[in-house]
């Protein structure tokens, strides 16, 4: 079949780098990444992190931008199709069906997370914050999306917003790959431009930051925490799960997403070189400008010990805005309009990617128009989104976060690895790595791809599925195994939250415990439908290549 949209193609090697950058560089890069750090020992969750980009991140990056651009060259240009090019068995387009479906269903609650960062920068220009103490800037955060206080049950705001951040995306794609281009040749630079602004407080903030209540508050301490190395750790296999998660999540691998946007590449382009410049781009701004934000300035503020005790979401919404007081009313405004101007580039660029998978389907496969293709993607995300915005402390965007945008992501990693280093070929997969290559790619690649890349993401696989009780892999095999909590077996089970629901005694509790019971159910059913629908799309599409004999 000829490349019946080859009318899309990026416009530029730079706008081709700036959108996967782009797509790769998001939230998860300032608010993900500095929270993993903290919770796994700070210094020593940098080896494992390090290792895993070096030996599953970049052998994945090329992976998925030689296997989409392989793909492009026949016309495909989502993950069903680009899998299905590469071998003859018929289920490869089913499980090619986790390279859309993880993107929509990200997309739901990342989507609601971009939206924060939109009203939070109304807020932090509009003076919302000013004056206002630690705690009160904190419920600030805890009204904005609970329900409860609103008489209609309806969080007026959270979701007008949601809404809106919505249908910028959904605009943008109409636009198609020139719109993403545009949007990423914008909001890069910007994005850089704040985060060095803010690092270079981070770094020069030191100790001036102390106050009666924060004796010890030292920026340097914060960073000293994360930049110590700790050898140890290297045989922690839960610091292990926890880097290469982030890998995953960080680099956009696992999702589809690479994949597509490398199927718009010139079949003769470089690949090789801009797999690794896009790659080293997201290192930099997480390990380089991740780090030097958030981690600082709190412990700057507020005490190492706090941001240990304290690492999570609510650092970005919940402290920042507050600490940026600090600074006087006018710098105030500029610093909130800074942290939260980029943390929306960050996150409208990498959603704007999840779009395009779908998009790119349905126009191969149903010859969907851009505009059909990007409102449709609008509709869907926000029938998933809702719930979220809705249920969000009942866990539903947890459970979102947990099987589209974790367990998911390993799942398809290992199943295109073993594709294409073991049945496409790894000779065939070298040749299409490096051919038109601006650079040689070291040959141990090719090695580490066929051996390292499959074992490690084994690993990963099996020690989520089975992971024992306390994360103690010392003593597993004495305990008979007991697994724990967190394991994927246990988490389908729900065996956590039953758990909690026996021990509870106040009723009151036990009645919220059953409440999220339901709404994790719910979630899971919304998931497993939009898995289950995609794959009928995919079997649609299919049965029309045959009809029309595309298919030999
Ligand atoms: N890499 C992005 C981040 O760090 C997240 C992301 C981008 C993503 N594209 C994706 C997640 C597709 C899931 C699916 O925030």
């Amino acid at each position: 079949m000829s490349n019946s949209t080859s009318s899309d193609s990026w416009g530029s090697r730079v706008g081709l780098i700036l959108a996967m950058a782009g797509n790769a560089v998001g939230l998860g890069n300032f608010l993900r990444f500095p929270v993993q750090a903290v919770n796994n020992g700070g210094g020593a969750f940098i080896i494992p992190y390090l290792v895993c980009f070096l030996l599953m991140g970049i052998p994945l990056l090329w992976i998925e931008w030689s296997s989409g651009r392989f793909g492009g060259k026949s016309g495909h240009h989502s993950t069903p199709f680009v899998l299905d090019s590469m071998d003859k068995r018929q289920f490869w387009k089913y499980i090619g069906v986790f390279g859309i479906f993880t993107n929509v269903a990200v997309a739901a609650y990342y989507c609601y997370i971009e939206s924060w960062t939109m009203a939070y920068v109304y807020h932090s220009i509009s003076g919302t914050f000013s004056g206002l103490n630690q705690g009160q800037v904190a419920d600030f955060f805890t009204r904005y999306i609970d329900v409860s206080h609103s008489t209609t049950g309806i969080p007026y705001e959270a979701v007008i917003f949601y809404v809106f951040c919505l249908a910028l995306n959904t605009f943008i794609l109409s636009r198609g790959l020139h719109g993403v281009e545009r949007a990423a040749k914008i909001g890069m630079p910007l994005l850089i431009l704040f985060g060095i602004v803010l690092a270079i407080r981070g770094l020069t903030l030191g100790d001036s930051g102390a106050t009666p209540e924060h004796p010890d508050a030292n920026a340097f301490e914060g960073l000293n925490f994360l930049w110590t190395p700790q050898f140890d750790s290297l045989t922690n296999p839960k610091v292990w799960l926890a880097a290469a998660g982030q890998i995953f999540f960080t680099l956009s691998v696992g999702m589809g997403t690479v994949q597509c946007y490398a199927s718009y590449v010139r079949s003769r382009d470089d690949i090789a070189l801009n797999a690794v410049s896009a790659g080293f781009m997201n290192e930099f701004v997480e390990v380089v400008l991740g780090s030097l934000i958030v981690i600082p300035i709190a412990a700057g503020y507020l005490g190492v010990d706090w941001l240990k005790e304290n690492a999570g979401f609510g650092m970005a919404f919940q402290t920042m805005p507050y600490l940026f007081q600090q600074w006087g009313p006018a710098l105030s405004v500029f610093a909130g309009v800074m942290w939260f101007g980029l943390l929306f580039f960050a996150g409208i660029t990498s959603s704007l990617a999840m779009g395009t998978p779908w998009m790119g389907f349905m126009r191969d496969e149903f010859g969907f128009s851009r505009n059909k293709g990007a409102w449709t993607f609008g509709a869907v995300v926000l029938a998933l989104g809702l719930p979220t915005v809705f249920f969000y402390q009942q866990g539903v965007f947890d459970e979102y976060d947990y099987w589209a945008g974790t367990v998911s992501l390993v799942v398809f990693a290992l199943a295109e690895t073993i594709l294409f280093a073991w049945i496409f070929g790894m000779d065939k997969g070298w040749k299409e790595i490096n051919e038109g290559g601006d650079i040689k790619v070291p040959l141990i690649y090719k090695y580490i791809i066929k051996w390292v890349t499959p074992l490690l993401l084994l690993f990963v696989f099996v020690g989520s599925l089975v992971t024992p009780k306390n994360n103690d892999w010392v003593n597993a095999l004495n305990n008979g195994w007991e697994l724990d909590n967190s394991s994927i077996i246990k988490q389908i089970t729900n065996t956590g939250l039953k758990e909690q629901i026996t021990a509870a005694t106040d009723p009151a509790i036990i009645t919220a415990l059953e409440d999220k019971m339901f709404y994790v159910s719910l979630a899971r059913f919304i998931l497993l439908a939009l898995f289950i629908g995609l794959s009928f799309l995919v079997y649609l599409a299919y049965k029309r290549r045959k009809a029309e004999g595309r298919i030999t």
